[in-house]
């Protein structure tokens, strides 16, 4: 079977790393990186747009077309490859709404009943400033649109909240926020993968938004996650899949805008129960690395059935017992100004202490030297036999790995290996 994959970071490395475990695979990336082209075939794209991919479906000709990142998503890529005749895993750009639109995503939840943060659509200052009085401190002020990660301010400083709300409206034409209620207790992301009639969950990550240990400075795409979590309430997994995944899935059908690929809920473990603080439409990022680290079921085989409406029929997935961290290596000055250019070396010399190396912002160089090429560089993960175990694996390890400017969270599972998170309690 030929697979095609959409994109060019460590998510999509991790992809191709777990797609190529099943010997009846093969892959093409595009347009990939320099890691990911050690171990598949690579194609340059523009991911984008529609019409290039589309072209590259044709020439390469794939069973199946997996797409990694948002902006393809919400540009419409799939429907294209779909009109096209390709059999593709990725939601249409009506569907990935979900990601693209916070107003969106809270109008499904509400007529689903999913359990979300309250909140207020504004788009003038004087609307946010009056919503953010209404919720108070801490104030949370989201970007309507697509951020990465990165269009949300969560701070007790009304001044703060009313400068980034007035950033985000007059950011564009249209321009609009979104202010909510303050989510207390530990953030869990947990993977479905649906084929716009079944979901199926993965197994729940923990992702570590902040750029700093212990939570400090500013919100990044994700400095690190693990997998399992050992402090998660009982029945976790069944529970947000029946009062959360699934009646995403049902309400979207029922609209006739089914969802087709991986709903990815960020959840808060509150003092009040689990609530939804966002969706995307997509794997995430770095928390796709952990959790494909663990499964033992064929992923090509799950990504398939998905995309062909065949998910009932498909047996359960079956997940390994060890656990998994990953810990992002950073350019210097990420995650505002990060810095490219610099020398990486060491890797090989990381592989060769059992650890995975996931390229996520990196390109070669004439004579073959791996270079910065992004804020995020690598994604670098180990299994052990519990999280203290991974931890240890993969910081004796990461130590290999240099290049100037690199910064690391050093507490990445910290808290959950020693026992010290506890439900409704942020963290
Ligand atoms: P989002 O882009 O919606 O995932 O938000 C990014 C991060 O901001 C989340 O992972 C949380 O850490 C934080 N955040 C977002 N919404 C809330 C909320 N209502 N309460 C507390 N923290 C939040
Ligand atoms: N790690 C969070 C995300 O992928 O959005």
């Amino acid at each position: 079977m030929l697979i095609l994959v959409i994109g060019q970071g460590a998510r999509e490395h991790a992809i191709t790393h777990t797609l190529l475990q099943d010997s009846k695979v093969e892959v093409v990336c595009a347009p990939g990186n320099p890691g990911i082209a050690n171990i598949a075939q690579v194609d340059s794209v523009d991911i984008a747009d529609a019409a290039s991919v589309v072209a590259l479906a044709k020439k390469r000709q794939p069973d199946l077309v997996v797409i990694g990142p948002e902006a393809p998503l919400v540009a419409g890529v799939a429907d294209e490859l779909r009109n096209a005749g390709f059999v593709v895993f990725g939601p249409s750009k009506a569907a990935a709404a979900l990601e693209g639109s916070k107003a969106f995503a809270k109008e499904i939840m509400q007529a689903a009943g999913v359990p979300t943060a309250d909140s207020k659509y504004c788009q003038t200052v004087t609307e946010a400033r009056t919503a953010l009085e209404l919720f108070g401190a801490p104030y949370v002020v989201k970007d309507d649109g697509l951020a990465a990660g990165k269009g949300v301010v969560v701070t007790d400083e009304f001044d703060a909240a009313v400068a980034h709300a007035m950033a985000c409206i007059d950011s564009r034409d249209g321009g609009a926020v979104v202010i909510e209620e303050f989510l207390d207790g530990p953030e869990v992301s947990l993977f479905g993968v649906s084929d716009g009639t079944t979901i199926v969950p993965l197994t729940p990550a923990q992702d570590f938004k902040r750029v700093g240990n212990n939570d400090e400075g500013p919100n990044t795409g994700g400095m690190g996650a693990y997998s399992p979590l050992p402090w998660a309430p009982k029945n976790f997994v069944a529970d947000v899949t029946k009062n959360v995944l699934q009646p995403m899935v049902d309400e979207m059908n029922c609209r006739g805008i089914p969802f087709q690929g991986l709903l990815f809920a960020g959840l808060a473990v509150t003092s009040r129960g689990v609530r939804v603080i966002e969706f995307n439409a997509r794997f995430g990022d770095p928390e796709t690395q952990v959790v494909l680290a663990r499964l033992n079921s064929s992923l090509s085989e799950l990504l398939l059935a998905a995309a062909t409406g065949k998910l009932s029929s498909l047996p359960e997935l079956e997940w390994k017992s060890e656990s998994a961290v990953t810990v992002v290596m950073a350019a210097e000055g990420y995650p505002d100004f990060p810095k490219t250019g610099a020398t990486i070396s060491g890797i090989a010399e990381a592989e060769k202490l059992g650890l995975t190396v996931f390229h996520a912002g990196t390109k070669s160089n004439e004579s073959g030297e791996i270079l910065v090429n992004g804020g995020r560089v690598l994604s670098v993960t180990a299994t052990g036999s519990d999280l203290s175990d991974a931890r240890h694996q993969i910081y004796s390890g990461i130590e290999r790995i240099e290049f100037d400017g690199e910064h690391h969270r050093s507490d990445i599972a910290l808290k959950a290996a020693l026992g010290e998170i506890r439900l409704g309690e942020h963290s």
